[in-house]
């Protein structure tokens, strides 16, 4: 397959390759090598019809460290604003000679619509369906869990190695998470152990067969269970209804945004429950105050700022290995 659709196109081998590619494009860029020549001639897209920040200028930063030339389409202020279709996007692109596109859309499944339906002959990134995948998003994760974890002080990046023996609890609003349902996907590829932790009206129907355990309690996943790392999902009031979320699925928003972060929001108080070793991670736009205080999102544990920039080296990656490297391991 020429396309990353979803973190499920990853076996444990290509999983490991993209990270390890990844760990190269990092020590490039940390080498002040800021412009490598092996996408020159291509054409990147950036097809984004949702808002979104660090992705978007991730993936733009990753091509044109990759000497990528760059189109930057957002859907407000385009022809789609018009009434234009996704199909008839897409037919512009191809005469542009696109090599690849980046594509952010509301609708899950979309990105798979694209890369499948004939319209274009460019390699399709996910860059987040509606409440479907983020792959890019669990893979830079990934990076950054492998490298506080994993990796040692003569293998600081952690080449090689995946994440058997760690305990990631993921919390939050699972319901409408796409970056929950592609971290449980690829954290299990490699290895890790996951406990979802969110209130029964933020957990989607049949998570059951999900490869990971789910608890209501995230006191006591932190007390008992001492994860090694935690990930806090971000509340998407966005995407519930006028009354708290009858638009999604859910009855309402877990009963109140007090109680909700009372209950499961990362405070100092739990931070200080956590191991010694324990980090912190947040894929961003973060809700201050709701479901992460200040001081959790700034304190040293906190690697949240960090996945931001390996979100380049992960993007770059991804970019390098579909236009010009081996995808061995990705279905
Ligand atoms: N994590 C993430 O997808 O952030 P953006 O919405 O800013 O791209």
């Amino acid at each position: 397959m020429r396309h990353l659709l979803s973190a499920a196109d990853l076996d444990h081998a290509g999983a490991i390759a993209v990270l390890d590619t990844a760990a190269q494009m990092a020590a490039t860029q940390s080498r002040e090598i800021k412009k490598l020549p092996t996408l020159r001639g291509r054409t990147v897209v950036n097809l984004f019809f949702e808002d979104s920040t660090r992705t978007r200028i991730s993936f733009e930063a990753a091509a044109k460290r990759l000497s990528a030339d760059v189109i930057n389409f957002s859907a407000k202020g385009s022809s789609v604003s018009k009434g234009e279709s996704l199909k008839d996007t897409a037919l512009t692109l191809q005469a542009m000679g696109a090599d690849a596109v980046v594509i952010r859309h509301h609708a899950s499944g979309a990105p798979h619509r694209l890369a499948h339906a004939g319209w274009v002959d460019a390699a399709v990134v996910n860059a987040g369906d509606g409440t479907h995948q983020h792959p890019t998003q669990a893979l830079l994760d990934a990076f950054t869990l492998r490298r506080h974890l994993a990796g040692g002080s003569d293998n600081p990046d952690g080449v090689g190695l995946d994440l058997a023996g760690t305990h990631v609890a993921i919390v939050g609003d699972v319901l409408h998470s796409r970056v929950a349902r592609s971290n449980v996907l690829l954290l299990h590829t490699l290895g890790a152990r996951v406990t979802l932790v969110a209130p029964p009206t933020l957990v989607p129907v049949g998570v059951e067969a999900w490869p990971c355990a789910v608890s209501y309690d995230l006191d006591g996943v932190i007390t008992d269970q001492q994860p090694d790392a935690v990930m806090m999902l971000r509340v998407q009031r966005e995407r519930m209804g006028a009354g708290g979320g009858a638009a999604s699925g859910a009855t309402s928003f877990f009963p109140s945004p007090l109680e909700y972060t009372r209950t499961f929001g990362l405070d100092a108080r739990r931070l200080r429950m956590l191991p010694d070793h324990a980090i912190v991670l947040h894929p961003g736009p973060m809700n201050r105050g709701l479901e992460i205080s200040a001081d959790a999102a700034d304190s040293d544990r906190s690697v949240i700022v960090e996945q931001v920039s390996n979100g380049v080296a992960v993007r770059m990656a991804v970019l390098y290995l579909l236009l010009a490297g081996e995808r061995e391991g990705w279905s």
